[in-house]
């Protein structure tokens, strides 16, 4: 199905998980890019990883701390299209009241209960964001005319999958997390919603998304933290792991893109309407071997002077078995973005690692000396 072409300038757009990482480079993309675009950003601001990242990442949007409220906007002091709330995409009320007092154009839900590992132990908070929380946002889709809906989903939903590079035409029934089955949910809904309400729809199945001021719960964040810290880093499935990492500038072109041109509401051969839905993997393309990967972050840690020249890396390496939820590859077949929307990732593993690396060395390093 081929999309259709949606203006964005001078549209009002929800971005929820505005204060997450993918969220917040959202954002600033697009405040750059369009100037007369309107943002509402939604995020609880949850503490699943210290909250003074997502402080720090709204902070660089132009929203202070000490100005946000529960429930209540706040206005941005460098970006003026842009406002946030902080809120749950949970609460029905709150999310019907700003889908009222909006009218969005586009919405982009990245708010979610991510990670894979924390939901093995606490399922609560995936069924809460990522059920509920979509499930009023459809909702809310449902009753204002919003032209295009865009959301994320996961690798994570192609579960053990043995067939690479994974494609949207492979079988995503076997989710090993309950996080990946949230995803996998998320895209049912969706089809269902497009399918009934006549909603355009896009699924983007992320692919481990790196980058500075990103998720310290994700490997290259916390092997940094513990290295830093004089422990011991566990390298899964003793290093026989691969994972297709896509840095966030390429992460954002490629939502930017999608946002743009929503799928396309069709008939089909019996006269019924056809489901405006897509799904699309964004990655990558090119899976690096875990201990490659270990192995280039100390190389750029060194560069960017987080750890010093003589730093014993082997004796922080422990090499351990397969952890539950895992998957032993990711690796994204993302031709269908390239052939639909020109999506070619751009930025090498070494180029993103040292972006990571020097971000990490002026916002840790640099604060604990001074
Ligand atoms: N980063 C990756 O590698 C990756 C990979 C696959 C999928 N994804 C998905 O992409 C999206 C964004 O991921 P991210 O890496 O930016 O994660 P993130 O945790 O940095 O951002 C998500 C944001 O959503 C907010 N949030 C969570 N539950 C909420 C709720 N109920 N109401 C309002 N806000 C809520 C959190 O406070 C957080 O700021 C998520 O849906 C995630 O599952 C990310």
């Amino acid at each position: 199905m081929l999309p259709s072409n949606i203006d964005i300038s001078g549209k009002t757009v929800l971005v929820t998980g505005a204060a997450g990482f993918i969220g917040a480079n959202l954002v600033k993309r697009l405040v750059q890019d369009y100037k007369d675009i309107k943002i509402i950003g939604l995020d609880n601001i949850n503490d699943y990883y210290p909250v003074e990242l997502k402080y720090y990442r709204l902070a660089e949007l132009g929203v202070e701390r000490q100005h946000i409220a529960d429930g209540q906007a706040s206005l941005s002091n460098s970006c003026p299209g842009f406002l946030f709330f902080k809120g749950d995409i949970a609460d029905k009320r709150l999310v019907s009241s700003i889908f009222d007092r909006y009218q969005f154009d586009v919405v982009v839900n990245l708010a979610a209960q991510a990670g894979v590992r924390y939901s093995i132990e606490n399922p609560d908070a995936y069924i809460q964001s990522n059920i509920i929380g979509f499930y009023n946002i459809l909702e809310a889709c449902r009753h204002h005319t919003v032209q295009h809906l865009v959301y994320a989903s996961s690798s994570s939903v192609y579960g053990g999958n043995a067939k690479i590079p994974f494609s949207t035409d492979d079988n995503v029934d076997h989710p090993v997390s309950l996080y990946a089955a949230t995803k996998k949910s998320n895209e049912l809904f969706a089809h269902c919603y497009s399918k009934l309400y006549g909603i355009p729809t896009t699924g983007l199945r992320f692919f481990t998304v790196y980058g500075p001021a990103g998720r310290p719960d994700m490997a290259y964040f916390g092997f940094t933290n513990k290295l830093l810290k004089d422990e011991k880093i566990q390298i899964y499935n003793y290093g026989n792991c691969r994972r297709d990492f896509t840095y966030i500038d390429d992460i954002v072109e490629g939502v930017v893109r999608v946002m743009k041109r929503a799928p396309e509401c069709k008939k089909g051969s019996d006269g019924l309407s056809l489901s405006p839905y897509a799904i699309y993997n964004i990655g990558g393309g090119q899976p690096e071997n875990l201990l490659a990967f270990v192995q280039i972050l100390q190389e750029e840690l060194v560069c960017a002077g987080v750890l010093p020249q003589d730093y014993d890396f082997e004796a922080h390496k422990e090499l351990v078995p397969m952890q539950p939820g895992d998957v032993p590859t990711t690796y994204a077949d993302a031709c269908e973005l390239e052939r639909d929307f020109g999506f070619i990732p751009k930025i090498t593993l070494r180029e993103g690692l040292r972006r990571f690396a020097r971000w990490y060395s002026s916002f840790y390093c640099m604060r604990s000396r001074g």
